[in-house]
This record gives C-alpha cells, sequence and structure tokens, in this order.
C-alpha cells in the first residue's frame, strides 16, 4: 500500500472530469495502437450501404462509450488494487476500439451519436454501483458486458458489406479483445450472472443500438 498513490476527493473528480471529457469529445482519444483499418484498402460503397456501415459503426462506438464510462465508475469503487490493476489492460485497449470507430465513422462522412453522454452516464452509475456490491460483482457486470459486445460484433460482421475490408477489420480485431476482457474479468475473480441478470442487460443494450443506429 506504500507506493499506492492517494488522491483527494477533489483529484479524483478532475482525473473522472477529464476521462469523461475524452472519451465525449470528437477526436480526443489516442489510440494506443494503429487501426487495424489501418492496412486495408479503401472501397466505394453506395450512399446506402455507407449509411447503414456509419449506423453499424455509430452503435461500435456508443458501446466503446460505455466501456469507458464502465471502467471509470468501477475503478472509483472498486477496493482491491489488483482489480484495477487486472482491467488496466482492457481500459487502454477500450480507448483504442474508441478512436478507431471513431475514426471510421468520420470516413464514411457521419458523426458519433449524440446520446453518448447520455449512456455515459448510465454505464458510470452503473459500473459505480457494480463497484460499491463487490469487486466480484463489479467483474462480473464486464464480463457480462462483453459477452454481449461479441454478440453485436458477430452481428454486425454478418451486416457489414463483404468489401468494407476497413470496418471488418477494426470489428475482427475488437472481437479478439473483447473476448480476452471477458477471460480476464472472470479470471480474475468476477461472477458468472445468472440468465435472468443477462437478460436485463440484453434488453438494455437493444435499447442503446435502436437508437444509436439513426440518432
Ligand atoms: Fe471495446
Ligand atoms: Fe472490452
Amino acid at each position: 500500500m506504500a507506493n499506492e498513490r492517494h488522491y483527494s476527493a477533489a483529484d479524483r473528480l478532475l482525473l473522472q472530469a477529464d476521462a469523461a471529457l475524452r472519451t465525449l469529445l470528437p477526436f480526443s482519444g489516442k489510440p494506443y495502437r494503429p487501426s487495424p483499418a489501418q492496412s486495408e484498402p479503401e472501397t466505394q460503397l453506395d450512399a446506402g450501404q455507407a449509411r447503414h456501415v456509419a449506423g453499424l459503426m455509430r452503435v461500435n462506438h456508443t458501446g466503446e462509450v460505455c466501456a469507458q464510462a464502465l471502467y471509470q465508475g468501477q475503478s472509483l469503487t472498486a477496493r482491491l488494487p489488483q482489480v484495477r490493476g487486472a482491467m488496466e489492460q482492457a481500459a487502454n485497449e477500450e480507448v483504442d476500439h474508441l478512436a478507431w470507430c471513431e475514426q471510421r465513422i468520420r470516413e464514411l462522412d457521419s458523426r458519433p451519436s449524440l446520446l453518448n453522454p447520455l449512456f455515459y452516464g448510465l454505464s458510470f452509475g452503473i459500473g459505480a454501483a457494480a463497484g460499491l456490491i463487490s469487486d466480484r460483482v463489479s467483474l462480473g457486470f464486464v464480463a457480462a458486458t462483453e459477452d454481449q459486445v461479441c454478440k453485436h460484433l458477430d452481428d454486425h460482421l454478418g451486416q457489414l458489406p463483404e468489401e468494407d475490408r476497413k470496418s471488418r477489420a477494426i470489428l475482427e480485431q475488437m472481437r479478439i479483445d473483447e473476448r480476452q476482457h471477458a477471460a480476464t474479468a472472470l479470471e480474475a475473480g468476477g461472477l458468472h450472472f445468472p440468465a435472468p441478470v443477462k437478460f436485463g442487460m440484453s434488453l438494455l443494450s437493444k435499447v442503446m443500438t435502436k437508437t444509436t443506429y439513426r440518432i
């Protein structure tokens, strides 16, 4: 504990505000790894296809906004330092996902969801509440969320035009990372959530996907 840093309440508030702004302001998150789309060729999508792909990538981007908020909320209330340690690499990879999705959305001449601040607030609250209950619940929540995200990614990979190799490369790498995040959270002691809780989470994620595809 001796080398753990201690922050005052005001410091913590500032750190949280900084993280929220870095998530919500355009082009403010710097990725740790270059986008997997970078090495893929651009394709000419027709207007309808481009709109659809932008909608899908907007949903994925909001999912990543939620991931940022969840990790931030959790880090505020998690008790065990090893929980933060275990999830730190995951949190860094979420920054990559966020930046990659945003970049792709812009390439498709679209913009991230206007509802992002709302979903950030919601997810932050859920993350903080889960962390208050216990670290195991909090990690279980991460694992269940990542499972949900993988389902979305599979669905979206099925819907992407075959020739859109850039969007595809991003979602494929994200899928690899999210699988690993779920496994890490469970290995760190995360609870396996019962089906009704998972069902509630999938309803919530349906609301998110339906709204952010358009707005
Ligand atoms: Fe992610
Ligand atoms: Fe993740």
